[in-house]
């Protein structure tokens, strides 16, 4: 269970997260929403330790991981999949997906079997430079990278931020089967409705910063779109 209360995080006199509380459970996608700008990458990135919280508090499993920087809460089980990616355009498929073996605990320092059966494509083309994926496949290694390293807490930006149908539904599946088979926690940020009410558990939406609306993705009601969703 990861939890987070009363956060807090300021980029210089720009205010991006004014006191937010929210709860993440184990075998549940928890959708984060909200427009453009509302705070939701740079509450992944809190949460993951990129960035220090100005106040408040970041719970994993009952430890306060707060004072840790993001490679220890790596290693206690968070891992985020950037907004855009962030691959390594110049490594192979294959390398890209050894730097996410550091996050692990034990001393495995091959890649496990189960992420290529996960995305079968980056077995395929795991000598392949990662620049020379496309978005999609780009956005699978990106997920695979971080599964390497165990996490017990999966943070995904935007996964589906222009990515052709076909792949967003493969990583959906991979994501109901993550939280099905191995009770994993997913906080998912996303925009895009349709995925959110095929693969969504509970939702939070967010605006400047502070929780404005949640609960379970089933009840997303067309008033919360034209309230809090819509441009
Ligand atoms: N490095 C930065 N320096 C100053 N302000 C920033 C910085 N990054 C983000 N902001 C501001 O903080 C607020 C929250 O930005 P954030 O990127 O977290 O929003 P978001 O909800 O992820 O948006 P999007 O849907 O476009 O990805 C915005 O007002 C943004 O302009
Ligand atoms: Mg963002």
């Amino acid at each position: 269970m990861l939890t987070i209360s009363d956060l807090h995080f300021s980029y210089g006199s720009v205010r991006a997260l004014n006191g937010l509380t929210m709860e993440f459970k184990p075998g549940e996608i928890t959708c984060v929403m909200g427009r453009n700008g509302v705070g939701k990458t740079t509450l992944m990135r809190t949460i993951m330790g990129n960035y220090r919280a100005a106040k408040g508090r970041i719970d994993l499993s009952g430890v306060d991981v707060t004072p840790m920087p993001a490679h220890r809460r790596a290693k206690t089980g968070l891992a985020l999949v950037p907004q855009g990616r962030d691959i390594f355009p110049k490594l192979t498929v294959a390398d890209n997906l050894r730097i996410g073996l550091e996050a692990r605990t034990d001393k495995l320092r091959t890649i496990p079997d189960e992420i290529f059966q996960m995305f079968p494509i980056l077995k395929k083309f795991a000598n392949r430079m990662g620049g020379d994926l496309s978005g999609g496949q780009q956005q699978q290694l990106s997920i695979g990278r971080a599964l390497a390293g165990d996490p017990k807490v999966l943070l995904l930006d935007e996964p589906t931020e222009g990515i052709q149908p076909n792949i967003i539904q493969e990583i959906g599946v991979v994501l109901r089967k993550l939280v099905t088979e191995r009770k994993m926690t997913i906080v998912l940020v996303e925009q895009y409705l349709d995925f959110i009410k095929e693969f969504g558990s509970r939702f939070y939406i967010m605006n400047r910063g502070l929780v404005v609306a949640n609960g379970a993705c089933s009840e997303l009601s067309d008033a919360h779109v034209s309230e809090h969703l819509s441009v």
